[in-house]
């Protein structure tokens, strides 16, 4: 059957269903976009019951080659990576994951990304077309020639006034954590029609083979996730939540453990996204689904509302 429950949640009290404006989640987990790849493929390896919703790899209009090797480096807590969104381009993309979407026990959300604001939207109409439930628009890839949308909320407004008009599913701006104060950018994506906001992206990084004197990435800048991220996107989870308190989040950094979700939902976000953990563990969402429980029944807390922007 189509999005059944999992076990863990058969065995448990606690209600984890959450809703990110209109879109109903059965779990506050979301697994990451760029991660999980279209999500297809993880549905072999991993119980996708656990995940309110997976975001696909973000997608361009025409098919993008990405950066040449190397490309992926681990460092310290966290990840660098220099992929330059790598994929098939919206047709092919569309051709290939659209019609195994309704198979996959799990809402799939569709990433749209782009140089300028007609392609985001461009992809979008694709998206909607190959049935995802949800598009973000990916405002902060960080391996992009060119202007980062997400630094620049006239920028950042453009392009979501663009997909607002492109599709009636929910959309949500994924932003940036190389922003000094990210309110300004959230709120002309509110503006420009946005449901909710994901923070955040990766945060621009570099490393160095000190044995070579080369950088360990060919682009020699990248973004860097991972555990370390996390403080950088809850704060901007804490500040948008402050600033805008009606405003759906789904947080995103650094989530390794269900405490790390716990924190985030505390911040003000009502989902929670986690990434680079499954590079390593592509099973992780079962484990950080199971401990959540775990966290949740410990405190004698019943469900994922009464966590949301409790911060005191
Ligand atoms: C290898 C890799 C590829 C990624 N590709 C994308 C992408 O295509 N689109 C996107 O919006 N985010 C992409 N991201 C960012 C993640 O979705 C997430 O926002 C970020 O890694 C922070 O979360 P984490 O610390 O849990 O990984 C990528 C991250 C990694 C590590």
């Amino acid at each position: 059957m189509r999005h059944q429950t999992s076990d863990i949640r058969h065995q448990t009290n606690p209600d984890l269903a959450t809703a990110v404006g209109l879109l109903r989640l059965r779990s506050p987990l979301i697994a990451a976009s760029g991660t999980v790849g279209s999500v297809v493929e993880l549905a072999g390896v991993a119980d996708l019951s656990v995940y309110g919703a997976a975001v696909a790899k973000s997608v361009s209009a025409i098919p993008w080659e990405g950066r040449p090797a190397p490309r992926l480096a681990p460092v310290g807590l966290g990840m660098l990576n220099g992929i330059g969104i790598q994929n098939p381009g919206i047709e092919a993309w569309s051709r290939e994951v659209g019609p195994r979407l309704a198979g996959l026990d799990v809402p799939v959300w569709g990433s749209t990304v782009g140089h300028d604001a007609e392609e985001f939207a461009q992809v979008a109409i694709g998206l909607e077309v190959a049935g995802v439930s949800a598009i973000e628009i990916n405002l902060s890839c960080p391996n992009l020639e060119g202007r980062m949308f997400s630094l620049d909320a006239s920028a950042a407004a453009e392009v979501t006034t663009a997909v607002r008009a492109a599709t009636t599913l929910p959309i949500g701006a994924k932003l940036s954590p190389n922003l000094v104060d990210p309110v300004p950018v959230t709120a002309a994506c509110v503006d420009a029609g946005v449901d909710f906001v994901t923070l955040t992206n990766t945060i621009w990084g570099a490393g160095i083979d000190l044995k070579e004197r080369r950088p360990l990435l060919s682009g020699v800048i990248g973004g860097y996730s991972g555990p370390a991220l996390k403080p950088i996107a809850l704060r901007f989870v804490i500040e948008v939540h402050r600033a805008l308190p009606q405003l759906p989040i789904v947080g995103c950094g650094g989530v390794v453990t269900g405490a790390d979700i716990v924190e985030f939902l505390i911040a003000g976000a009502s989902a929670v996204a986690a990434g680079t953990v499954h590079l390593a563990e592509p099973q992780a969402g079962r484990r950080l689904l199971s401990e959540l429980i775990s966290w949740m029944r410990r405190n004698r807390v019943r469900s994922i509302a009464e966590l949301v922007g409790t911060l005191r």
